[in-house]
């Protein structure tokens, strides 16, 4: 694969949300794991949150059997998920910050008051052989945090800079686009991967996927709605035709 490959990680957790909306075993986030590996993917991005709303501890281990792609397993940084990470030893980790009450990741990870706390959670992982990746905002605080507790990778919050977008917010879009674009160059120079994601959609890809300090795009939500209309196959392959033309 060229070096200027973005690489897309498809983000199915909501694959899961569905799947618990009726309690049972449909439908199967592993199936669409497998049908997203077929239709490009680099890799799946599934969080096991602390409640387990959507990921359960069955789908992290049914993952790690049946792909073939990188799992990047996303979790909070407590004592259980260390623990569950260590059992599985994934491919890539991610931290993110997470909150009961909230409806999705709202934020990037708070690392420069938490660097000595995290530097030591994170010190394991890495000599298990996982690759860590910070969730963070794009400030340049916490990136260089980031890259003193030794993290690989970072990736970009993207969501506010989408929500701006969706809202008609352009101006403000524009600006957080920039922003992005400067700590991502940022985040290179030090010698961070760079990833992003968070709302990313059809309409808001292209500017992020033009970044080639940028390696990989991590992105579920959409995807998984559009599925509905288009089918996992079809709006995987748009996303993919997308990051490419924008990449060219
Ligand atoms: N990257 C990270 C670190 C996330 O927490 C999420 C949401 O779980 C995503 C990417 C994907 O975001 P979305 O589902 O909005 O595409």
């Amino acid at each position: 694969m060229s070096d200027n490959h973005l690489r897309l990680g498809v983000n199915i957790d909501h694959v899961a949300t569905v799947r618990n909306a009726r309690g049972g075993a449909y439908p199967d986030p592993l199936r669409a794991a497998k049908l997203a590996e077929e239709a490009g993917a680099d890799g799946i991005t599934a969080h096991l949150r602390e409640d387990r709303r959507h990921i359960s501890d069955a789908d992290i281990d049914g993952l790690m059997e049946v792909l073939s792609v990188p799992l990047n397993f996303e979790m909070a940084a407590t004592p259980e998920m260390q623990q569950i990470a260590l059992r599985h030893k994934p491919h890539a980790v991610c931290i993110v910050p997470e909150k009961r009450e909230e409806r999705t990741t709202e934020g990037g990870l708070e690392v420069a008051r938490e660097e000595n706390k995290l530097a030591h959670y994170i010190a394991p992982l890495r000599k298990a052989g996982c690759r860590v990746s910070i969730f963070i905002a794009a400030d340049q605080r916490q990136i260089e945090a980031a890259h003193r507790i030794g993290a690989e990778v970072i990736e970009l919050h993207t969501g506010a800079y989408c929500d701006a977008h969706a809202e008609g917010r352009m101006d403000e879009a524009a600006r957080e686009l920039e922003s992005l674009r400067e700590m991502s160059a940022f985040a290179h120079s030090l010698g961070l991967e760079v990833h992003a994601g968070h709302g990313l959609t059809y309409d808001t890809v292209q500017p992020i996927a033009a970044f080639p300090e940028v390696r990989e795009l991590n992105i579920g939500h959409f995807l998984i709605g559009e599925s509905i209309f288009r089918g996992l196959t079809p709006a995987i392959a748009e996303m993919r035709r997308l990051m490419d033309e924008a990449r060219a």
